[in-house]
């Protein structure tokens, strides 16, 4: 079952080659994603050789299979993890029973709903990263930026494969609309507000893997749990790729930190200017990044109490990440959640929500845990090196845009405070415009091989157990 078949102008290992109308349909969809990855994929890089992983099987021994490819070149496919043999619900109001092999007519919309945010996502983040190869800080950077991208692309083709397969005509168009709103677009712009957000440095390229792909794995995830079986099957093969997404996020604003800790060394100063002359980025810096990319990211996950959700919840379409290990109760019909919201009069009060109504809450809980996990390890290495500054996750509150707390000022820790003192204190909470012309200004492209940017400290190893000096990309 495992088995990919590569010799199919689409490889797969769903047997697409039975299916002559979906073979069809699906062959009529990928001229134009290659269209589309001609012009809105890694600009100006089609004929480069890039070090890749290409999946060849699902199994553990198959999926990470490396070699050098042109991107346009990439197997592009439809990759779903095996069945579990007798699978039931995991959770809802169905548990228990067998889980469904098509969609069931009463949440076709809801599904279609889901799938298609989950999808826009992808092909957006492509779109966000279009130029940042140009000004790469190494060669094995600039290989991961494009693994990433091709990794995105094919988890297009996972969400569109579910579209075509499962949702006939609507499903057809969905599939061509992915295609047709951009990132950044003023008439049609993708879905979901950070995916908008413009990447023109790398800084924001490791915050975005950091915060906003984590998002993906937790979304993933609560998909991964779906009683629609070939859904569950799909999200459960990208997690094995996004983990790669993650890691690239996590090593990458790892290794500024270490940077900046060798600098401030160096020079016996932790002045921000002091570094700045010598090409670093000073922590409060970064500081700021993460706190622009954390607080957009929470967005992503809706708001705190939404219908919406406890009827994905409860009819089985959406369970919570690891349904079966983290949690006891998998009906939660009676039970309650706790959620902090604005008095209205400038403070905090406790409201009790039925569970299922907060299950976005419970999802954004279990992400901020999880984002918590970096942090830990970067301020151990502030202080290993022996200075007293701590990285922090800003506020739930701090900055939303949606759900209870939107729109309502509050600082860093998530007090209220009046509007004149947000705006006023703004500037030292997210990156201001000098900042982002001193991070531009550090954007200078390196591609010699086992070179770094000086802003950036090496990796611990090379890809695949390459030296760090290997050519992971050969330019022409
Ligand atoms: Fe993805
Ligand atoms: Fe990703």
């Amino acid at each position: 079952m495992s088995a990919i078949d590569y010799f199919e102008k689409i490889p797969n290992n769903v047997d697409l080659a039975n299916d002559r109308t979906l073979q069809r349909a699906l062959e009529h969809w990928q001229p134009r994603f290659l269209e589309w990855w001609r012009e809105m994929g890694p600009n100006d890089f089609a004929s480069a050789d890039v070090y890749l992983r290409t999946a060849v099987g699902v199994d553990a021994q198959g999926w990470a299979h490396y070699g050098t490819v042109k991107m346009p070149d990439y197997r592009w496919g439809i990759f779903l993890a095996d069945p579990i043999a007798d699978r039931t619900i995991g959770f809802g109001d169905s548990f228990g029973q067998a889980v469904w092999q098509q969609v069931p007519g009463e949440f076709r919309s809801q599904f279609r709903r889901l799938i298609v945010t989950q999808g826009d996502t992808e092909p957006a983040s492509v779109e966000q990263q279009h130029r940042l190869g140009h000004t790469c800080p190494s060669l094995y950077d600039l290989r991961n930026l494009f693994q990433i991208n091709v990794e995105e692309g094919r988890h297009l083709w996972a969400m569109v494969y579910i579209l075509h397969a499962y949702f006939g005509r609507d499903g057809r168009e969905e599939a061509e609309e992915l295609l047709a709103r951009h990132s950044g677009d003023v008439d049609k712009p993708r879905i979901l507000g950070t995916f908008n957000e413009p990447i023109e440095d790398w800084l924001s390229f490791f915050c975005f893997c950091y915060f906003t792909d984590r998002d993906g794995k937790f979304q993933l995830k609560s998909l991964a749990e779906s009683s629609f079986d070939p859904l569950a099957r799909t999200c459960r093969f990208m997690l094995t790729e996004e983990a790669h997404h993650m890691f690239v996020g996590e090593t990458g604003l790892g290794r500024i930190v270490r940077r900046t800790l060798e600098v401030m060394k160096e020079i016996g100063s932790d002045d921000p200017e002091a570094i700045r002359r010598q090409g670093a980025v000073d922590l409060p810096l970064l500081q700021r990044y993460l706190n622009f990319w954390f607080s957009s990211s929470l967005d992503l996950f809706g708001s705190e109490v939404s219908s919406n959700a406890a009827t994905t919840f409860a009819n089985g379409i959406k369970g919570r990440p690891d349904e079966t290990t983290q949690y006891q109760d998998h009906v939660c019909a009676d039970s309650t959640f706790e959620i902090e919201v604005p008095d209205g009069k400038g403070g905090v009060t406790k409201d009790t929500s039925p569970m299922r109504n907060a299950m976005n809450e419970v999802l954004r809980d279990a992400y901020i845990r999880d984002c918590e996990i970096g942090l830990k390890r970067w301020n151990m290495q502030i202080k290993r090196a022996g200075y007293n500054f701590e990285l922090k996750l800003p506020s739930n509150r701090f900055r939303r845009a949606i759900g209870a707390w939107a729109n309502i000022p509050t600082d860093l820790e998530g007090h209220p405070v009046s509007r004149e003192e947000h705006d006023r204190r703004m500037p030292g909470w997210l990156p201001s415009a000098s900042d982002r012309d001193y991070v531009k200004s550090l954007m200078q492209r390196v591609v010699e091989p086992g070179k770094m940017a000086a802003w950036i400290a090496p990796p611990e190893r090379g890809i695949n157990n390459l030296s760090l000096d290997y050519e992971y990309v050969r330019l022409d």
